[in-house]
């Protein structure tokens, strides 16, 4: 199935079950406490905390998402990406954990023909009910795992909405590892699907619950490529991009830098469609970060031209590689051969970034390829003195 026939069959399924369609928000969040948009049910935020009634009680969307938290795993893992798009189906005060998990495990079957047995769910540990609606489901009590606060609670990372999750995966079989369920292999038992029951108002931390939400809600994500992945049997999330073969065939190479050109391309196209241009701050550093690794994992590649404006045809990202460029070639020489004396001096750290412009980011990620660790609370000291000095 293509994005558009995995889209429509969810829309379909969704909408015979009373769900209105609504438009994804723009993935630049309108929330001053997220950079980005990280989950569809952020522009429904208002909704889950009461302080607005929703449009419909069900509601059901596509929304593209941008979480660069794993940016350290892609191209590694075969399932991580910066950015990717949710399927969601919602309900506010209305339906709760059965028919979301009913729902969930009908679709992946009946609708898009999943193997039944090669499903398995997690539940919270102390969330007794979920575990019971997966027997009463008929699911087989060995494919259901409990797992803690760190896997099975979800909120948006800052205070808001939050509540236990159950997740759906796919076994993909001997050649992803070991077996055991998701619990201990999440490449083998890739997670498809995440049910949230939402009802908690979490303060700053997971563990700190303010009191309970003025209704059950519901908050679904289904990954779109993952599903796309599954279903059409391929390894990586990105084997799915039509970047990839351009990629491929510009550096002759398969390795994990293609995956991370790639991934750092498709957000970095989201991102500037979005508005954001590339510089020293917030957003746009996020955009600026992603474009120099881009760049260095070209280079490592051999690829030394600026091509990278070309690859993905926009003149912000061309302007980015000229001015990048000779800095990354200075840099990189400068850091290599400070590590070939099997030293990294936190001062060095600081005028490669200071001087250079070559980012402290660039410096850890090579470092720690090398085996080596930047003083980062060493370099943070310095750049608060520079900072008060000037
Ligand atoms: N908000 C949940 C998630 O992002 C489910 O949509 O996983």
């Amino acid at each position: 199935m293509n994005p558009d026939e995995i889209r429509s069959t969810f829309f379909d399924f969704f909408g015979d079950r009373g769900h209105l369609l609504l438009p994804p928000s723009s993935v630049v969040s309108s929330d001053d406490s997220l950079l980005f948009t990280n989950a569809g049910m952020n522009q429904f935020r208002p909704y889950y905390l009461g302080e607005r009634p929703p449009p419909h009680r069900r509601l059901m969307s596509s929304q593209p998402c941008v979480r660069t938290v794993d940016i350290d795993n892609i191209g590694y893992t075969t399932r991580h990406s910066t950015s990717f798009e949710m399927l969601g189906n919602f309900a506010f005060s209305d339906y709760f954990k059965l028919e979301s998990m009913s729902w969930a495990l009908k679709l992946l079957t009946d609708g898009f023909g999943l193997d039944r047995d090669r499903l398995w769910v997690t539940v919270f540990s102390t969330d007794d009910e979920s575990f019971v609606l997966w027997q009463k489901l008929g699911f087989p009590t060995d494919r259901i795992q409990r797992l803690g606060i760190e896997d099975n609670y979800w909120s948006m990372g800052v205070p808001g909405p939050g509540g236990p999750n159950s997740e759906l995966f796919y076994d993909r079989g001997p050649s992803f590892g070991r077996s055991g369920g998701p619990s201990v292999n999440s490449e083998r038992y890739l997670e498809l699907w995440n049910l949230v029951f939402m009802q908690d108002v979490r303060g700053n931390s997971d563990e700190e619950i303010l009191g309970p939400l003025p209704g059950r809600h519901v908050d679904t994500g289904l990954g779109l490529s993952r599903l796309q992945l599954v279903l059409s049997g391929g390894r990586h999330v990105q084997e799915l991009d039509p970047l990839l073969p351009k990629v491929r065939e510009l550096t002759g190479s398969s390795s994990p830098s293609v995956r991370i050109v790639v991934d750092h391309l498709r957000t970095s196209l989201l991102l500037l469609d979005a508005g954001v241009a590339p510089g020293n701050d917030g957003r746009s550093y996020v955009l600026r970060r992603l474009l120099r690794r881009a760049m260095r994992h070209l280079h490592l590649l051999g690829v030394t031209d600026p091509v990278l404006g070309q690859l993905i045809g926009h003149p912000l990202v061309s302007r980015e590689e000229r001015a990048f460029t000779r800095t990354l070639v200075r840099g990189q020489n400068i850091l290599q051969r400070a590590l070939d004396r099997g030293s990294l001096p936190v001062e060095l750290v600081f005028k490669l970034h200071e001087t250079h412009g070559f980012p402290v980011e660039l410096t850890e990620e090579i470092a720690r390829e090398r085996g080596f660790k930047v003083d980062r609370a060493g370099f943070d000291t310095l750049m608060a003195s520079h900072r008060s000095r000037s």
